[in-house]
């Protein structure tokens, strides 16, 4: 381990929900900047070999902390670790969370409460946290993993598109806050991407919009484009031309059509 004279002359980039997808390839991305990273997830062992994987390729350092942050205690565990190695966090990525399809009555409710926590509670606990810091070092960049779900309102996946409408405006909110203070906030808002997502958020039901009709995206790019947006310090971000229109077109679409576009996505393709 190293000294904490060390490690607080390094830049570190924290990144929840790092141990796959969106979030492991934004870490490779921040490791590849010249960043020191605190990779958050539950699983620790793919953690670790990424981990590993960045320390030979770039001599990257890296803090792995196994924390479930849908549970009360996460965000406490979490920080406990980076005040006790007296880390000073310049970028935030809030990047864990996951979905759920089926009907809102049939889903296992302590999981949609479990959503709430994961989405909402632990990505604003975690930003509650650092933001006083970045702004007193007046240097600092949150990263908050929306969706292209936070443009509309999402029949059978209506929990899910709920937090993430939370995120967009909750960023967006910070973004302009906090303009001219050193710090930015940015929503990154993929639409559907090819990673471990689909299959948490389809144990009920699989919806139409997972065999690919819009297309999938590729995570690695999903991620370059949040990395490039957090640099140019932009508020909200769209990765993908399909998804970029589809951002623009709904807050113009009548709310009846899209909870009709929405539905049919979102239903069962069986
Ligand atoms: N894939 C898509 O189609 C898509 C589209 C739009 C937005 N997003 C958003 O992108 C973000 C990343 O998702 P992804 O697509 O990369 O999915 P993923 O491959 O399933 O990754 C989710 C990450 O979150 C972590 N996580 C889940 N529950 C957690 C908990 N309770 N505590 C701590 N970490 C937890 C997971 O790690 P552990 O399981 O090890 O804890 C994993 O590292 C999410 O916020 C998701 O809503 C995804």
């Amino acid at each position: 381990m190293e000294s904490i004279v060390q490690a607080q002359a390094r830049r570190y980039a924290m990144v929840t929900g790092a141990s796959s997808g969106i979030g492991r390839e934004l870490a490779a991305i921040l490791a590849r900047e010249g960043y020191a990273l605190v990779l958050v997830a539950r699983r620790t062992e793919p953690m670790r070999v990424l981990a590993e994987q960045l320390q030979q390729a770039h001599g990257t350092p890296s803090v792995v902390v196994g924390a479930d942050l849908g549970a009360p205690e996460g965000v406490a565990t979490v920080m406990r670790e980076v005040k006790e190695r007296q880390l000073d966090v310049e970028v935030l990525v809030n990047n864990a969370g996951f979905g759920l399809a089926g009907p809102f009555d049939e889903l296992p409710a302590g999981q949609q409460l479990e959503m709430l926590d994961l989405n909402i509670r632990a990505l604003t606990s975690l930003t509650r946290e650092v933001i006083p810091g970045m702004v007193a070092r007046r240097r600092g960049y949150v990263l908050n993993v929306a969706s292209t779900a936070a443009f509309q309102p999402g029949p059978f996946m209506s929990v899910y598109y709920a937090t993430k409408a939370y995120v967009l405006s909750f960023s967006a909110a910070l973004h302009e806050e906090l303009r001219g203070r050193g710090v930015t906030v940015t929503a990154l808002c993929p639409g559907y991407t090819e990673t471990e997502f689909a299959a948490r958020a389809a144990e009920h039901q699989r919806p139409r919009l997972f065999s690919g009709p819009l297309g999938s995206g590729d995570a690695r790019h999903v991620a370059e484009a949040g990395y490039r947006a957090l640099v140019r310090g932009k508020a909200v971000v769209v990765p993908g031309v399909i998804n970029r229109l589809g951002a623009w077109f709904m807050p113009l679409t009548p709310l009846a059509l899209k909870l009709r576009i929405t539905r049919y996505l979102n239903a069962s393709e069986r």
